[in-house]
This record gives structure tokens, sequence and C-alpha cells, in this order.
């Protein structure tokens, strides 16, 4: 592929703009400055450098991010920056989404691409892939709500009983519970209907893709051929 339209591709911009950084002596193709933006590039394994920054050649880009609280999922969000706003804007260019949402005020892990084929499969219903929640409560919990959530509970505008594909206490006011649904604020209309209450709310998993420890809340990394195995994508 021609090193202008892999730029291009990537987000930095018009083709006249990437042909104007490669000019200038801002491009290397792994590790060699390259000025010529009609060079034939291998795009197997291939890492570029744009201005000093790495970048890996990404048919789609697909990242995990460690979401804050005080982001919004939406592209469009309306009280809170987006999500998006953590990301480089040569990804925001790629026009990448959330798979799924967390709420404002939730915390952890959440998945984003630009990738059609991985958000369907990711956020169908008939797939159910599991979603652990690590949610503190107001109140203590007790055996009797665990039960409650994991025979079902009734939520509004549901037709039956909704439960939790796992649960179990992790402190006393720390519950962790693993849902294969994605309803609207699932977790917290299902403890409170177990009569608690969210007070925090973190996402540690998707699938067998568990946050990792070294990333940092609104930090992004790309997500490697191994996460995908771990979500049960094989593209
Ligand atoms: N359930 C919720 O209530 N909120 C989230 O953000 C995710 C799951």
């Amino acid at each position: 592929m021609q090193l202008e339209r892999i730029l291009q591709k990537h987000g930095f911009g018009t083709r006249k703009a990437c042909r104007s950084l490669i000019r200038h002596e801002l491009v290397a193709v792994n590790g060699q400055i390259s000025d010529n933006p009609f060079a034939e590039i291998d795009t197997n394994g291939l890492i570029f450098t744009v201005d000093g920054v790495d970048w890996p050649y990404a048919e789609f880009a697909s990242l995990m991010l460690h979401k804050p609280s005080g982001y919004e999922c939406s592209r469009k969000p309306l009280h809170h920056p987006s999500v998006l706003s953590l990301l480089p804007m040569q990804l925001r260019e790629r026009d990448v989404q959330p798979i799924g949402r967390l709420d404002e005020d939730t915390t952890g892990l959440l998945l984003i691409t630009d990738d059609g084929q991985l958000n369907h499969v990711l956020s169908s219903a008939k797939r159910k892939v599991p979603k652990v929640y690590l949610a503190t409560t107001k109140h203590p919990i007790d055996q009797g709500q665990i039960d409650q959530l994991l025979t079902g509970v009734l939520l509004n505008d549901e037709p039956e009983p909704i439960a939790a594909a796992a649960c179990e206490i992790a402190g006393e006011n720390l519950l962790r519970l693993t849902l294969t649904g994605g309803k609207y604020h699932q977790v917290k209309r299902m403890v409170a209907a177990a009569g608690n209450r969210v007070e925090a709310l973190h996402r540690e998993s998707i699938g067998e893709l568990q946050l990792p420890d070294d990333l940092k809340p609104g930090e992004w990394r790309w997500l490697s051929a191994v996460d995908m195995k771990k979500l049960g994508y094989l593209a």
C-alpha cells in the first residue's frame, strides 16, 4: 500500500496533509525516514512513525480503554466529555465507537472499535458474552440479596425476571456479579430490585479479557491477537 494511503487510513488527514508530513521527513517506516509518499510498503507487521510516535499498521482500530468516571460513552455527549476525547485525534478520525455503553459514573474496561463486525458480535444478545462488574453498595450485602440476584429479579418494563450468571460477596459492601445481557442500567436496577443500592460500579472483564492492572484510568491500549482470542473473536 502507498505510504500516503497508509497515513490517510490511520487518520492523519487528507491525502495532501499526509503527503506534506512525508515530504517534511516526519514519517519513518520500520525505523527509516521515508520521504516518498508513493513508496509501496508491505503492511504486514508494519510499524510506522509519525513525528516520533510509533503506530502499528492496523486494518481496524480496536482498543481497550480504562474508562474513568465522569465521561459519557456517547459520540455526542450531553453533560460530560465523551470517552472518545481520551483518544488521540487519529483514532477519533477513524470513526471508532464504544462497544456497548457504561454509565457516566461507571469505571473499568471499555472496548472501542471501528470494526463493525467485532462490535456486532460482542454486542449481540445471542452471544451472551459474560461481563463481570464490581459494585460498591450502600448497605452491607447479605446472602438473601445474592440469592435473589441469582434466582432473578423483576425490572420495570421487563416481562420476566432477570438473573445474574454469577454473583458473590466480595466484601462487606462489595458485590461481584456477572451479567450476560446489557440492558440499560442493568446492574444498578438489579441491585436496587434486590433491596440494596449501587454507589460505585466498575467493570473488571469482558469474556476472558480482564482490565490489565497496569492500565490506569484514562489510558488505552490496542487489542492484541491474544486479547481477541480471550473475547472469543477470531476475525
Ligand atoms: N450496569 C449499570 O447499571 N451501569 C453500567 O454502566 C453498566 C452496567
